[in-house]
């Protein structure tokens, strides 16, 4: 541990443009510094680094921060290791502090989890290689033609049909119950301890660095549930846990990218093939947490779910969160009714290798199974499609990529690209175009609430009469949570060293992008009279909702009343109203 000073002396000591300066060129710009930046390929500058706020933000990519994100990303290192790296470069000196009683006991606990799990996977292991017992799943791995070599780089195991052979095996290796319950691998009932796994194939999940942080158990049969998991734990999150990480990372870093799958058995059967770049959720669906994951190993990812319905959902959805972190996804398809182990059974790897070759861009995909789904017939089902595609489209960072759908998606429609803005919500597209055809960079996000947040962070009275009026009235979504934290913060100090500070504790990433994006950006609010620019834009929020109101009220007159989007559209209406009536 890093004592909180200490971090702090080495921030004051630091510059910023000093830092980035050795890892790029760097040229002043205004009040900025303006470089090519490191964290995605560029030709023209948009990374910018501010020496008053000690903070950069690249308006290509959304990377930023302050000089310790810096240093992060670009060494791939731990917070601490950057405060390390950045201590040496600037001469302070840091003796790690002692633990505290509170920390030295979560490290303790923590260490005899992992001890548990380790345990356990041996003795799932053990069950399966030795003895008679392991039979089944011996006998089970044969006819799904998983090898022992195979086998073994899983750590795959047995859980056998007894109560309590996982309970009596930690006990005897002197494992407190309490905590091994925890794990959620035992269980207690009033006829005592017993198992969580029984008769059950065992894959363990590990994280990053290989450590077994939960497990899986897959029946021998066609009993129901398929799967048993680890229920959540401190040491498993499966909202953030992508099972075969640690097995994947040589591969991902090699090629830059990352193929998705949704099973256990899917990710065996690539493996076995020799595709290593391949990661399976848990179980779950995917989350935004494991967007940024895979957004922080590589550059491009490929979805490979099952052609069914459940599988495309998955995909668009996939592709929703992609899209919000920028990262180029793609979807590779496989023929009705086969998974990636049928599919390898009987095809070579270079048949799935032709067909990775032939993922189709999700945004593509996305639009051709809407269009199977909903065939553009009529003027309404024309609408339709829209409505579902505008949302998704106005997420597409790239203004050439967004040009090319757009004229694709008129194509297919047969509408023209006057009407497609029009639905878009014209202006406010065309605007963006343009200042994108000057080469100036992309102002995503909505410029009254960062108006608005540039105000709160720098006039404390108008951060007053903003709490005054209420938070709700002027922000949304991102902006209100971000905003409320940041007022949290701010009670306690006011520098603007602080507030580059404050990215390092911003855990959500479109809310960090959103603030080293003001803060490299508000000099256009320095020396202004505050409440005029606040009046300015509590009107144009103003207008901005009556217009949605207005939306609203020309679909309720389409739907049919008493259906659930009536229902939800009377709401929106309503919170809306009161929300107008507080302004
Ligand atoms: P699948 O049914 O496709 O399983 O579910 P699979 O791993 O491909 O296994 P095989 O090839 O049929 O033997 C996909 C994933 O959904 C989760 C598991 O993570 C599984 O790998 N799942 C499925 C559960 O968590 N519980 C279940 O009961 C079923
Ligand atoms: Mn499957």
């Amino acid at each position: 541990m890093i004592p909180e000073e200490k971090v702090r002396e080495v921030a004051e000591r630091i510059s910023i443009v000093e830092v980035v300066s050795d890892y790029l060129l760097l040229r002043r710009a205004g009040g900025n510094f303006l470089g090519l930046c490191p964290f995605h390929a560029e030709k023209t500058p948009s990374f910018n680094v501010n020496p008053a706020r000690e903070i950069f933000h690249c308006f290509g990519c959304g990377a930023g921060g302050n000089a310790f994100s810096f240093i992060m990303k670009i060494e791939g290192v731990s917070f601490p290791e950057a405060v390390k790296l950045l201590a040496k470069k600037s001469g302070v000196e840091i003796e790690e502090r002692q633990l505290t009683p509170a920390e030295k006991k979560s490290q303790d606990e923590h260490t005899q989890f992992l001890r548990i799990n380790n345990l356990t996977s041996a003795y799932y292991r053990s069950v399966m290689l030795h003895g008679q017992e392991g039979e089944p799943a011996r006998q089970y791995l044969a006819n799904r033609s998983v090898q022992s070599d195979i086998s073994d780089v899983y750590g795959l195991g047995f859980a056998p049909d007894r109560r309590d052979g996982l309970v009596k095996h930690l006990r005897s290796n002197g494992v407190d119950m309490e905590s091994a319950l925890k794990l959620g691998i035992i269980r207690k009932s009033d006829a005592g301890w017993y198992d969580l796994f029984r008769n059950r194939l065992i894959f363990p999940i590990r994280d990053a660095r290989g450590q077994v942080i939960a497990f899986a158990g897959r029946v021998l049969d066609a009993a129901l549930p398929k799967y048993i998991n680890s229920p959540e734990s401190p040491l498993y999150h499966k909202s953030s846990v992508l099972f075969g990480i640690d097995m994947a990372l040589p591969s991902i870093r090699t090629g830059n990218s990352i193929i998705i799958v949704e099973g256990y058995f899917d990710h065996l059967a690539l493996y076995r093939a020799g595709v290593r770049n391949v990661v399976a959720t848990c179980g779950t669906a995917l989350t935004s947490a494991h967007a940024g994951m895979i957004k922080r190993h590589a550059e491009r990812v490929y979805t490979l779910f099952d052609s069914d319905n459940a599988g495309n959902k998955a995909t668009v959805r996939s592709m929703e969160l992609f899209l919000e972190q920028r990262i180029p996804a793609y979807v590779i398809s496989l023929p009705v009714g086969d998974d990636p182990d049928s599919f390898l059974a009987t095809h070579p790897t270079d048949a799935f290798i032709a067909l990775r070759d032939k993922a189709r861009p999700a945004f593509e995909y996305f639009i051709r199974s809407l269009l199977l789904e909903t065939p553009p017939d009529s003027v309404d089902s024309k609408v339709r499609i829209i409505d579902d595609i505008v949302p998704r489209f106005r997420k597409i960072a790239d203004s050439v990529e967004r040009d090319l759908y757009e004229k694709e998606i008129c194509r297919l429609l047969g509408i023209t690209s006057h009407a497609f803005r029009k639905r878009m919500g014209g202006g406010k597209l065309s605007q963006q175009e343009t200042q994108q055809n000057r080469g100036t960079p992309v102002q995503s996000g909505d410029n009254i609430q960062d108006t608005l947040l540039a105000l709160l962070l720098n006039y404390p009275d108008a951060r007053a009469e903003i709490i005054r009026v209420g938070l709700e009235t002027f922000f949304s979504d991102d902006y209100l949570e971000l905003a409320g934290f940041l007022l949290d913060r701010l009670a306690d100090s006011d520098s603007s060293m602080m507030l580059s500070q404050l990215t390092d504790s911003i855990e959500n990433t479109e809310q960090k992008m959103l603030f080293s994006r003001i803060l490299v950006s508000d000099r256009y609010i320095a020396d202004i009279e505050w409440r005029s620019v606040l009046d300015q834009c509590t009107r144009s929020n103003e207008k901005k909702q009556v217009a949605t109101i207005k939306d609203i009220a020309a679909r309720l007159a389409v739907v049919s009343p008493g259906s659930d989007e009536y229902v939800m559209l009377l709401q929106q209406a309503d919170s809306l109203r009161t929300r107008k009536s507080k302004l």
